[in-house]
């Protein structure tokens, strides 16, 4: 099985993610759209560094913790807590050589234990509805999942460790 691990995100592993996402994602994958040409314009590659600055490494505009996926050792995408009130929000993303591996699975299991360390009392995520892989993912835990248009939302209630108890929760 691949050893899959979390590093949480510096600057120097915002090197290597960089590279993993220029290497391996598009860029409407992994970060908000910016206008320019397509492709990982230089421009592009500047705004990623600056969205995971502002919304994980600079204290005074953090929202987030994030890290660094690395797989057999390699940086193969990216893992995300926000806190929201008193839930959690989740989101991933994987390089494309890295998915339908288990990989996603892995790394869920992983921010779970993250989300339930910091005392958070439910586990959220959306997606879209073509996200299969996704929901298949999110399905896995045992999360309720609420369908609006094209929307889906994930909710998993965080019991003491060992409890997966499902609960429907708007956010
Ligand atoms: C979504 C994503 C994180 C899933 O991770 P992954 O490593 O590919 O998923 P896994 O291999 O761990 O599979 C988990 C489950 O989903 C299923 N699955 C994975 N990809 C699937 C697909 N494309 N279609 C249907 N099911 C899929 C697997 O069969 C598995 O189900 P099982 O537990 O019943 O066997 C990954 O594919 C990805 O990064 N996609 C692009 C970015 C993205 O969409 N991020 C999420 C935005 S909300």
């Amino acid at each position: 099985m691949t050893d899959v691990a979390l590093t949480p995100l510096a600057e120097t592993a915002l090197a290597r993610l960089l590279d993993a996402a220029v290497t391996g994602a598009d860029p409407l994958e992994v970060m908000p759209p910016v206008d320019d040409p397509p492709g990982w314009t230089p421009a592009r590659r500047d705004a990623f560094l600056a969205f995971h600055r502002a919304r994980s490494l600079d204290p005074a505009t953090a929202v987030e913790r994030t890290w660094v996926i690395d797989a057999d050792g390699e940086a193969v995408g990216a893992a995300r807590l926000e806190p929201r009130g008193d839930a959690v929000e989740a989101g991933i993303w994987l390089t494309r050589a890295a998915r339908g591996r288990g990989i996603g699975k892995q790394v869920t299991a992983l921010l779970l234990a993250e989300a339930r360390a910091s005392g958070a009392a439910t586990f959220v995520a959306s997606t879209t509805a073509g996200n299969h892989g996704a929901r298949s993912l999110l399905a896995g835990l045992g999360a309720a999942l609420t369908t609006n248009g094209d929307e889906v939302a994930a909710a998993l209630s965080l019991g003491p460790a060992g409890e997966s108890a499902a609960a429907g929760r708007e956010w």
